[in-house]
């Protein structure tokens, strides 16, 4: 019922929020200029940020985009899943999701209410995180109402990873243009050659845009020991790994253990950082390989200060 009546809002050019295995996303008919326009109002997203389409299988894909065997290989190897890959658009892509740019990026993703809707819909939806610009991405409807309260939203519980995707481009040399939920390592095995971007010339506009901003100051520490010696002498709640609580024991600081894994924290750091509105967080980074490369990079476009 509920997504019957989102696919109805999608095809009369609405915006409708729904979840996916990443995060929540806030969509419009990816074909629809007037439609997808009013994503960028309603999150206050500066209009050279351009939009993920979502698509729910290979027709679709190809109704929008033009598909080089580099994509392909990516495709058969992570769909549906958390990997946006950049293709050439077709025309009926109008520019204002592409933010002008001539590729567009797409994928599909892993969650049966996202599927369905875009079946459903009959078209692609374009999809960025349902939060107002600049706060933590939504893991939960409830996220995405205290953001965007007059918006439809289709309660899917807590997502999956409760990280973005990992979006790429394989035109030319392989790169990863924003580390997401499918680590690098994994994408090594099938593109070994595919590597991080840390040129100056930004490919991927959103990466320029301060993010993730919690409501209270955030800082980021690379080591226990650094946190310790300064929890010492100011307050904050130190948010680390559950592991590591006991290292920050004696403080007088509150300590909020942020899951067991890198994985764990990758799915709570993003709900974590919404519930804060007094005080400072402390938290102690995490080691930058697999998933923990992807949290320190939210992390540290998060904080205040890192030290
Ligand atoms: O997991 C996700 O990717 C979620 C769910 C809803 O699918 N979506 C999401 O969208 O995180 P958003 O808009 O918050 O982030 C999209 C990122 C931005 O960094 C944007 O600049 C980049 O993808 N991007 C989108 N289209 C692009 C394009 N044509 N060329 C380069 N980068 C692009
Ligand atoms: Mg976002």
């Amino acid at each position: 019922m509920e997504i019957e009546k989102a696919a109805m809002l999608i095809r009369k050019g609405e915006l409708v929020a729904f979840p996916t295995e990443t995060v929540y996303g806030l969509g419009a008919n990816a074909l629809d200029a007037k439609a997808s326009r009013k994503i960028f109002k309603a999150k206050g997203r500066p209009a050279d940020n351009p939009l993920i389409v979502h698509v729910a299988d290979k027709k679709m894909l190809e109704k929008i985009a033009h598909i080089s065997p580099a994509a392909k290989k990516l495709i058969d190897a992570f769909w549906p899943g958390p990997l946006t890959i950049l293709f050439r658009k077709k025309s009926i892509i109008p520019s204002v999701v592409t933010a002008g740019l001539p590729n567009v990026a797409v994928r599909m993703p892993e969650n049966r209410i996202a599927l369905a809707l875009i079946k459903k819909s009959g078209v692609p939806i374009a999809a960025p995180s349902a939060n107002r610009s600049g706060r933590p991405s939504p893991t939960t409807a409830e996220h995405v109402k205290e953001d965007f309260p007059d918006i439809f939203v289709i309660d899917g519980g807590r997502t999956k990873h409760g990280l973005e995707s990992t979006v790429v481009a394989v035109d030319g040399t392989p790169r990863v243009l924003r580390l997401g939920a499918i680590t690098l390592e994994r994408l090594k095995r099938v593109v070994p050659e595919i590597s991080i971007v840390k040129s100056k010339k930004i490919e991927s506009p959103g990466q320029k845009y301060k993010h993730y901003a919690p409501k209270v100051p955030l800082i980021l520490f690379n080591s226990a020991e650094k946190l310790k010696r300064y929890a010492k002498k100011n307050s904050g709640m130190i948010l680390c790994k559950e592991k590591e609580v006991k290292k920050f024991k004696n403080l007088g600081n509150r300590v909020i253990g942020l899951g067991k894994t890198d994985k764990d924290v990758a799915r709570n750091i993003f709900n974590e950082l919404r519930k804060h509105d007094k005080g400072t967080l402390l938290v102690l980074g995490l080691e930058k390989k697999g998933i923990g490369r992807a949290v320190m990079d939210r992390l540290e476009r998060a904080a205040t200060r890192i030290i």
